[in-house]
């Protein structure tokens, strides 16, 4: 890995606001951990967590701006929650600021926050990474059974994570970001899935 690359995420990272560099120090120290366990590459596990929230504070009419000039598909979810566009966003920066061109690093970042269907591994670690986060423990009642699941099966984690976000998002009736949905319809495919209830 380029070393400039590295030191130059790194200034960017240290301009970012106290709260955002604490999160992405927790994230960066889960994703290290996943991928020793898992035998992934850690410089990229913690290049990515590093890296995935460079565009978290940018306000959501600059998200949507950036998206639509990189020409990132802007929905209309991500127009009323423009929030949902800093990983893709994030990601181009990553690719057009630094050079980076790894796919292994910037398909994680794209796509940490929602998910999407047929995750690969290294996006399956920062996706959980980001949401072990101890201090979301509160957010989330199933933190510790996705952090036990997380060093047992990636992919049962996952499903754990998703199902219950998705029961509190739906008990709250909130949107679902499709991302999410396609991650969670993949998983459930994978372990042969049924249609309840029809
Ligand atoms: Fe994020
Ligand atoms: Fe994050």
């Amino acid at each position: 890995m380029d070393i400039d690359i590295v030191g130059r995420i790194a200034q960017d990272v240290a301009r970012l606001p106290p709260g955002v560099q604490r999160h992405i120090e927790a994230v960066q120290h889960q994703s290290l951990a996943l991928a020793r366990r898992w035998r992934f590459d850690e410089t990229a596990a913690a290049l990515a967590a590093q890296a995935h929230d460079i565009c978290r504070a940018l306000p959501g009419p600059d998200l949507i701006a950036q998206a639509r000039s990189l020409g990132i598909p802007v929905t209309p979810i991500e127009e009323a929650f423009p929030v949902f566009l800093h990983g893709p966003v994030g990601a181009e920066t990553v690719r057009r600021r630094y050079g980076l061109r790894d796919q292994a690093i910037l398909d994680p970042i794209r796509y940490h926050t929602m998910g999407r269907a047929a995750m690969s591994p290294p996006e399956q670690v920062l996706f959980l990474a980001d949401k072990l986060d101890p201090q979301k423990r509160a957010r989330y009642p199933y933190f510790d059974e996705v952090l036990r699941l997380a060093y047992e099966d990636l992919d049962a984690a996952i499903l754990c994570f998703l199902t219950g976000q998705m029961q509190a998002f739906l008990a709250a009736a909130s949107l679902v970001h499709p991302g999410m949905l396609a991650a969670y319809n993949n998983l459930l495919l994978q372990r042969g899935g049924s249609l309840g209830g029809t």
